[in-house]
């Protein structure tokens, strides 16, 4: 059943909101007028500075431990499910820590929505049909499912569940499954915001393989503006594709120099993603039926607007790249670009 009965006034659990689109996410809810509690882990991904001046009551821990969902949870209405391990080249170097989150974690999270018979929305990725042949259609919700990655793999386990537990126990669930999403607080391992930052820092921007690959690229407000929908007007049992503008990675890499100033002869090409897949490409017309207007245009302001948030906060971005990143950066590139 739709939640469009309570459009604002909801009390909901943010699990994941500590990271990059769940804090954007808690942010829109918050103005909405709604109660958020978040559950976030605080993995390397999380940080709590991404909450900052949002009205929000935060909860340490894993989605995957009953107790600490039990407490987060108690009174809320529906719970969105944003918490993830969510870089693909970390689930190539190890994937179980992707199976205990993504699977299990979202088993635990749709027994609590079960015991209370609450809403649970499942936000998940369009990466679960794995490559869209080029001069294919956008593959619209009832593609199969063909996981490349062990990331894309332990999505499709959890989407697996929640379509499982809407069947067997009458759960009010759904799914959302997103494109590549772009903005402000993205952790610098993904490829956007690792290349603006790399190309600030006159440091090599490292492109698997030929860099023809093809990404759908969808602001992060846009994605935000599509789950809340989802949330508030869609149907158990379905899943909503929520798509962006498709490019090829080396249009954006030439974007990016241009925008940053950054010199071509940064660019590398470097052994490709095992698995990789070519292309994305998802058709949405499901959740623009809903009503999803995306207000942000890729090439008309919003990757400019990217650039210039990392060109002006580097007292974000600066920090995180030291520590542990430097350690996965090593292990992830050194050999590759040497
Ligand atoms: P992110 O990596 O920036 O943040 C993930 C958050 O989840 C972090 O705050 C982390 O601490 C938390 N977390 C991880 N494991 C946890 C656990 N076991 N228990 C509680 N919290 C845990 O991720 P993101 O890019 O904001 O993605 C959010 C969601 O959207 C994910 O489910 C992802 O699969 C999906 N998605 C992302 C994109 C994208 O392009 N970034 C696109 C489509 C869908
Ligand atoms: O499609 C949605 C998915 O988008 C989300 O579910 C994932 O959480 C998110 O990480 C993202 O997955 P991708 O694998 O598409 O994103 P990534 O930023 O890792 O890479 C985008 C493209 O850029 C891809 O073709 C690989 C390429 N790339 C990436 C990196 C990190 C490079 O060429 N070099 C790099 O160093």
């Amino acid at each position: 059943m739709p939640l469009s009965s309570t459009l604002t006034g909801m009390r909901v659990l943010v699990t994941g909101g500590a990271g990059f689109i769940g804090s954007q996410f808690v942010r829109r809810l918050v103005e909405s007028g709604d109660e958020v509690s978040v559950l976030d882990k605080l993995t390397y991904a999380g940080n709590r500075a991404n909450l900052e001046g949002v009205e929000h009551r935060f909860h340490e821990g894993d989605i995957a431990d009953p107790a600490a969902v039990e407490r987060a949870a108690e009174g809320v209405e529906a719970i969105v499910n944003f918490a993830a391990e969510t870089h693909v080249d970390r689930s190539i170097l190890g994937p179980a820590e992707f199976i205990l989150t993504d699977v299990l974690g979202t088993q635990v999270l749709l027994d609590y929505a079960r015991h209370h018979q609450i809403r649970h929305l499942q936000v998940s990725t369009d990466e679960v049909y794995g490559d869209i042949p080029l001069g294919a259609d956008a593959c619209a919700e009832d593609a199969p499912i063909r996981a490349s990655s062990p990331y894309s793999a332990s999505k499709a386990g959890g989407d697996l569940q929640v379509l499982a537990y809407v069947r067997t126990y009458d759960v009010d669930a759904l799914i959302t499954r997103g494109a590549n999403t772009y903005g402000a607080r993205q952790y610098p391992e993904k490829f956007l915001p690792l290349f603006i930052t790399n190309a600030f820092e006159g440091s090599h921007l490292p492109v698997y393989g030929d860099g023809k690959q093809r990404r759908e690229w969808l602001h992060v407000e846009d994605h935000c503006a599509g789950i809340e929908l989802a949330l508030r007007k869609g149907e158990a049992g379905n899943v909503y594709n929520v798509g962006g503008q498709e490019r090829e990675n080396m249009d954006v890499v030439r974007r990016i120099l241009d925008l940053t100033g950054g010199s071509p002869d940064l660019v590398r090409h470097v052994a490709d993603r095992p698995g990789h897949d070519r292309r994305y490409a998802v058709d949405s017309t499901k959740l623009r039926n809903l009503g999803w207007q995306p207000q942000h245009s890729f090439d008309a302001g919003g990757l400019e607007e990217t650039v210039d948030w990392y060109r002006d906060n580097r007292e974000w971005w600066e920090p995180i790249k030291s520590g542990e990143y430097k350690q996965y950066y090593e292990t992830q590139y050194a050999s590759r670009l040497s």
